[in-house]
């Protein structure tokens, strides 16, 4: 089976790559690097041995998706490629409306076009927005209360109405929680470009010394030790996720919507804990205010992917920090 990976060099994206190609599938990558590089496809072609097509191209060309399409004989789609960072969504929302849901329009018409009706769409658990109790299933309502989260909510949207009005779509929606860690041959993770916004590149620039101290937004929250509570599962056994989650949809028009992540929480400084004592180097930090928007604390109820996909989460905080500072090790900056 011939799988279209639409972000296929960043961060989620490659380590997808690897275990497609490693499962014996055929891909086929897009991306245009905006928050990626070529490096990244040079080294899943190292890990696993093997080639593949690789078109530079942005998703909002409808022609350059339409050209891959017409040389290429996609079977399926795993959908990637968006902006992803919160903050910047709220300063720069038509951003994110645009590119996210224009893109992934385009994607979606073109596959119509030619009959391919399978797609893996990358969503977010912030796409509940605040939840009542946790941990959080499937069928808690859908509040996204930053424009990232709307993006991945409205293109959820788009995606249900499409199988309402033709249900020969197989279409499976994940939504991760918290993505941390990196291949264990430290070749491909997350590179932070500029200053992290999220908490496990932060504490690898202020274990690697390239930034002072790591700021934990507020320990006053109503967690077990004050600091914020997320589920962190590794890219790795996200990767294998969408594996699973194109199984399932390989042979049924179906639309369905299921979390991924390990139902387990750990706190800021739990994980600036793991990370200190497992990779033994010193993370310096300050607590600090808040930060605005946050949430004390969800985390997955992650029986539905067991359920329907076969998919558990089996690696754990330790590998998740030791592969993270691996791969960081491993880099210039
Ligand atoms: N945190 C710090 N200091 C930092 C960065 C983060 O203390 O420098 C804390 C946060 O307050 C939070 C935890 O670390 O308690 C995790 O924060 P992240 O920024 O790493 O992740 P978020 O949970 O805020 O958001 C992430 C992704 C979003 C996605 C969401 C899904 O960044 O894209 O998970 O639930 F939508």
């Amino acid at each position: 089976m011939k799988v279209l990976i639409t972000g296929g060099a960043g961060y989620i994206g490659s380590h997808t790559a690897v275990e497609l190609l490693e499962s014996g599938y055929d891909i086929v990558i897009v991306d245009d690097f905006s928050n990626s590089s070529p490096e990244a496809i040079e080294n899943i072609k190292k890990i696993t041995n093997k080639d593949f097509s690789f078109y530079k191209c942005d998703i909002n060309s409808k022609d350059a998706l339409s050209a891959v399409f017409s040389h290429e004989k996609i079977e399926a789609v795993i959908h990637f490629a968006a902006y992803k960072a919160v903050g910047e969504s709220c300063r720069l929302p038509i951003k994110y409306y645009s590119n996210n849901i224009s893109g992934t329009i385009n994607l979606l018409d073109v596959m119509n076009e030619y009959g391919c009706k399978k797609i893996v769409f990358s969503s977010s658990a912030t796409v509940y927005g605040e939840p009542e109790e946790n941990p959080m299933t499937e069928d808690f309502p859908l509040h996204p209360f930053n424009p990232y989260g709307t993006t991945k909510y409205i293109i959820e949207e788009i995606l249900r109405d499409l199988y309402r009005a033709d249900n020969e779509w197989g279409i499976s929606i994940l939504r991760y929680f918290n993505p941390i860690g990196a291949h264990h041959s430290g070749l491909i993770g997350e590179r932070p470009n500029g200053i992290p916004n999220n908490i496990m590149p932060y504490i690898c620039l202020v274990a690697k010394k390239k930034l002072e101290k790591l700021s934990v937004f507020g320990n006053d929250y109503p967690t077990r030790d004050g600091t914020g509570v997320r589920d962190y599962i590794h890219v790795v056994d996200l990767a294998k996720g969408h594996l699973k989650a194109l199984e399932y949809i390989a042979d049924k028009g179906i639309c369905d919507s299921i979390n991924l992540g390990t139902g387990c929480g750990y706190s800021v400084l739990e994980l600036v804990n793991a990370f200190s004592r497992v990779n033994n180097v010193e993370v310096p930090y300050v607590i600090t205010e808040r930060r605005p928007g946050d949430l004390a604390e969800y985390y997955a109820d992650p029986s539905k992917a067991e359920k329907v996909l076969g998919w558990k989460a089996e690696l754990g905080i330790e590998d998740m920090v030791k592969s993270s500072w691996k791969f960081i090790s491993n880099q210039q900056f």
